[in-house]
């Protein structure tokens, strides 16, 4: 079982994209696969079609747990459930303020789940929260899109750093290119350059693509309705260099 979170400290940069169309090629490659939506705007659960989650006590990682528990949907692809999103979860930093162990209670909380998937995947919001602390505990791999401009290069920067100064282990973080469009020499410069100063760096890159725009009139992953574009073709390939890692195999 691995837990793998789609994040990054800056928003629009396809982390709900990636973890729509991973969540997909995972069933696909016959991986058991839940998709947690932590996000409070919901975009993933509403490319799969679900309503938010019913409300629930958020008291503790019990209570969590089963509130959680309580919001497993099926997706419409057997073998990939979804925990919707719920506006509630946007209070998720003051509850987890207010624990014991404030930066440990999302891993705790996941060991429920962990018997009946193969892979927990995480969609994240932005930023850099209490949340998103939980978030760097309870993966096992933090994948992270990085758009090819200068401020993401930025972002990515600021997120290693934060891992050095808490003494987390920065090779969990996996960034790859979203969003690139060869025609911009600054994208082909930054996706020269930047591999090389993280070691981590996933080789498949995702391209600018209307069709992944489309998912939000399609509201299905986007192998589902077109699956030999060569974005689709790309999310399967990050699925494929994925679970030829030992490290990272679900
Ligand atoms: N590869 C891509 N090509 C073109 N548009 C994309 C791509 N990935 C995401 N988008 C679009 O960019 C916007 C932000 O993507 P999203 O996945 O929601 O980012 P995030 O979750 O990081 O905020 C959405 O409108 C989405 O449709
Ligand atoms: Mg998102």
């Amino acid at each position: 079982m691995k837990i793998i979170s789609s994040y990054s400290i800056k928003g629009g940069v396809g982390k709900t994209a990636l973890s729509v169309n991973l969540a997909y090629a995972l069933r696909e490659a016959g991986r058991r696969t839940l998709l947690l939506d932590l996000d409070p705007q919901g975009a993933a659960s509403f490319y799969f079609r679900l309503e938010s989650a019913k409300k629930f006590k958020m008291r503790d990682a019990n209570s969590m747990a089963e509130g959680l528990r309580k919001n497993i949907r099926e997706s419409d692809f057997p073998g990939l459930d979804v925990i919707p999103s719920n506006l509630e979860y946007r209070r998720l930093d003051i509850l987890l303020d207010g624990m014991t162990k404030r930066r440990k209670q999302l891993r705790s909380i996941l060991e429920e789940f962990k018997p009946d998937y193969d892979v927990i995947l995480m969609d994240c919001p932005p930023n850099i929260t209490l949340l998103s602390e939980n978030v760097f505990r309870a993966s096992d791999v933090i994948l992270v899109p990085v758009i090819p401009t200068v401020l993401s290069r930025r972002t990515l920067e600021q997120l290693t750093g934060f891992f050095t100064d808490e003494e987390l282990p920065g090779d969990m973080l996996r960034p790859f290119f979203s969003m690139a469009q060869k025609r911009s020499k600054m994208h082909r410069e930054i996706m020269a350059d930047l591999p090389t100063a993280h070691p981590g760096f996933l080789k498949t890159v995702i391209p600018f693509s209307a069709d992944v725009e489309k998912m939000g009139l399609h509201r299905m992953p986007l192998p589902a309705y077109s699956p030999t574009c060569a974005a689709a073709v790309a999310y399967r390939a990050l699925c494929a260099e994925i679970l030829s890692q030992p490290s990272l195999r679900p």
